[in-house]
């Protein structure tokens, strides 16, 4: 009888999907596993190119080898066309559309939708995060979940809501199992969250957490040595004041280190009253 297990077998399976569950693995990408290193090795090791003969100068290399219309074919390829494509958006609107169509982040592929902003993209202060977590990918918004709520709590403390503050990722899509960002992915995505502050032009820029101040910020200290300090940020039009602070995610795992993200927020707010709006 096909399609039956003994019960050994369904036991098995049963503590073997528990195993995936508690590591995190709540998404079925696809019925068979892919063996994406030979993929990669197919994409990055292409057949030598003949050597000129005649003297004839030989055709200057494309910078992607896939054909047009197709998704980029490396992760070079994929970093120039985040950059033709970012540049080109006139508005919020337009990047977000670009976004939405984007195929050179295979993150597109599993996650549920874009994560694209929340809050006022008028406001003097974004603040960016790292990728969105199961709950944003549901809801199609930064920051909803147990994350979400705490930063709510902590911009509500300095007078901010979503009516006054800005909210994006690094990354826009969900990577699956909440897994961080390679770094391959985060400069992937990076041209259009750079392209999405220079469209919003806040005065000031909040990175949250590690990964998006060494993104965003370029330092290779960690997050216990940058957190707190100021750095200027520039959005491409212009310079702007930018701090770092712990990730909302890891104040839940250690409450302990809340009261240097205060002092990090009491700083946001003296400088936001420093240079209030129009
Ligand atoms: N963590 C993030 O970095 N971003 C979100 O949107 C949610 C959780």
């Amino acid at each position: 009888m096909r399609g039956m297990m003994t019960p050994d077998r369904a036991d098995a399976a049963r503590a073997l999907l528990a195993f995936y569950a508690e590591a995190g693995v709540d998404l079925a990408v696809g019925e068979a596993a892919v063996d994406r290193l030979a993929v990669a090795g197919a994409v990055s090791a292409p057949t030598p190119a003949p050597l000129p003969r005649n003297g004839l100068k030989p055709e200057p290399a494309r910078r992607d080898l896939s054909p047009p219309g197709a998704p980029p074919a490396t992760p070079d390829a994929a970093i120039m066309a985040a950059r033709d494509a970012a540049k080109n958006a006139p508005s919020l609107e337009a990047l977000r559309g670009i976004l939405e169509k984007f195929e050179g982040c295979a993150l597109r592929a599993t996650a549920k939708q874009l994560v694209f902003a929340d809050g006022n993209p008028q406001a003097a202060v974004m603040f960016v995060g790292e990728a969105p977590g199961r709950e944003e990918d549901l809801e199609g918004l930064p920051f909803v979940g147990r994350s979400g709520k705490l930063l709510d709590r902590m911009l509500a403390a300095i007078g901010l809501t979503r009516t006054n503050a800005y909210v994006a990722n690094i990354v826009p899509w969900r990577p699956p199992g909440n897994r961080t960002p390679t770094p391959q992915e985060s400069q992937i995505c990076l041209p259009f969250i750079r392209r999405q502050i220079e469209l919003a032009n806040p005065d000031i820029l909040v990175c949250l957490g590690g990964p998006a101040t060494a993104t965003l910020l370029g330092v290779k200290e960690g997050i216990k040595r940058t957190r707190g300090r100021w750095f200027g940020y520039d959005t491409g039009t212009r310079e702007i004041r930018a701090i770092a602070t712990f990730h909302p995610a890891y104040l839940l795992r250690s409450p302990l280190e809340k009261r240097l993200a205060w002092r990090d927020f009491l700083a946001i707010k003296k400088a936001l009253d420093g240079a209030p709006r129009a």
